[in-house]
């Protein structure tokens, strides 16, 4: 199958029907580009949650977008007519999703955004199934339009010079990582678009190689030119003045700015610091998370050892060894330049102050958790 020109990894498609359930989720596979674009139907929550789980749909706005159609085919599948029985098995549907990854807060808010649409819609059974529907359709498109502000507040807040820049970034947070677009590719994206990018440098991001496989297939597509280079070739690179600005994109923000992302994240942010190079993070509001004061709170995802000790079905390693896997590492904030959001560029330090007082619409995000 042929990608289209804009990439978006979440689609709701209302054509087709299944069994006697009408409409789908079409995922893009991740876990098969570069080599292979296909495309995985999804029906029952239970699939969705699979999906997740092994990052079929991954990046932290993306599985965010997933959960919360995955809440709608939960909702869907719940046979009974009374209202307090359906909530009741709703809780269940956002108990499994939940437990699919527990690091991005993306994913934790959308459920909850979900699940609090179904308990204050008045109504029949059929009617809170049809609003959950609009609800999630509703954090698609504003996650897509959040990118889009990122990146031109990101294209803002880059350095003026030189005029042309070499921006290096981790992992992948791009198009495939939200509803599309993306949030440090956004940046990358809006900069290509204005004329002030020269190239992207792409960490390979050991052990899954996102940036290698899924953001250098997102550049290329596009026609942005991209070096791909190993996680430890970051340090030489800026050593060697080739790098002017690095950009990445986040899992979790903790309320003081400290940021979770993907492993190899944190080290980068040193090298930058060593450096005197500017360290941006860009990530929408979903992915901040108030709830907790500073990022030793921010649980990380340990993933299984086989990731480290194999290609594909080429062993690495002796048998004998062990192996740690953590897939998030946890940035200080004040290795951080700025948190790139939505409402503007804000400083990494008390982001709840600063954001209420800037926009005034950070309760729009607040009340969700207040209610819950
Ligand atoms: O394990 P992944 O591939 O889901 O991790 C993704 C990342 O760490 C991204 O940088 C992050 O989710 C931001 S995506 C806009």
């Amino acid at each position: 199958m042929a990608p289209p020109n804009q990439v978006y990894p979440v689609i709701w498609n209302d054509e087709s029907s299944v069994d006697t359930l009408h409409g789908r989720v079409l995922l893009i596979d991740q876990t098969r580009l570069p080599n292979e674009y296909a495309v995985v139907d999804i029906h029952r929550y239970e699939d969705m949650a699979w999906a997740i789980e092994t990052m079929i749909v991954r990046g932290a706005p993306a599985i965010g977008v997933a959960a919360a159609y995955g809440m709608y085919l939960g909702a869907r599948e719940i046979k009974t007519t009374d209202r307090s029985e359906f909530l009741t098995q709703l809780e269940q549907v956002a108990r499994r999703l939940r437990a699919t990854r527990p690091t991005a807060v993306n994913l934790f808010w959308a459920i909850d955004r979900m699940l609090k649409t179904a308990q204050r819609t008045l109504g029949s059974v059929e009617h809170l199934k049809a609003t959950l529907l609009e609800m999630a359709k509703t954090i698609n498109a504003d996650d897509l339009r959040t990118c889009q502000q990122i990146g031109d507040y990101g294209l803002a807040a880059l350095p003026s010079n030189p005029e042309q820049l070499r921006i290096l970034t981790h992992c992948n947070a791009g198009a495939l990582a939200t509803a599309g677009y993306g949030t440090a590719l956004g940046v990358v994206r809006s900069a290509w678009n204005a004329g002030r990018l020269e190239r992207v440098f792409a960490d390979e991001t050991r052990p899954r190689l996102q940036g290698a496989k899924l953001t250098a297939w997102e550049c290329v597509q596009e026609g942005i030119p991209v070096t791909v280079i190993t996680d430890n070739m970051a340090a030489h690179c800026m050593q060697q003045g080739m790098i002017d600005v690095v950009v990445v994109g986040a899992d979790r923000i903790a309320a003081n700015g400290d940021t979770a992302n993907k492993i190899g994240t944190y080290s980068l942010a040193l090298v930058a610091r060593a450096h005197h190079i500017p360290f941006f993070v860009a990530a929408p509001l979903s992915t901040i998370d108030f709830e907790i004061s500073n990022g030793s709170q921010i649980p990380i995802e340990e993933r299984h050892p086989g990731e480290i000790y194999k290609v594909g079905e080429t062993l690495l390693c002796p048998a004998g060894a062990d192996f740690y896997n953590p897939a998030f590492d946890v940035t200080p904030a004040d290795l951080i330049t700025g948190i790139i959001t939505e409402y503007g560029v804000v400083a990494p330090v008390n982001l709840k102050d600063q954001l209420a007082a800037e926009s005034g619409v950070l309760d729009r995000k607040i009340s969700f958790l207040e209610d819950a």
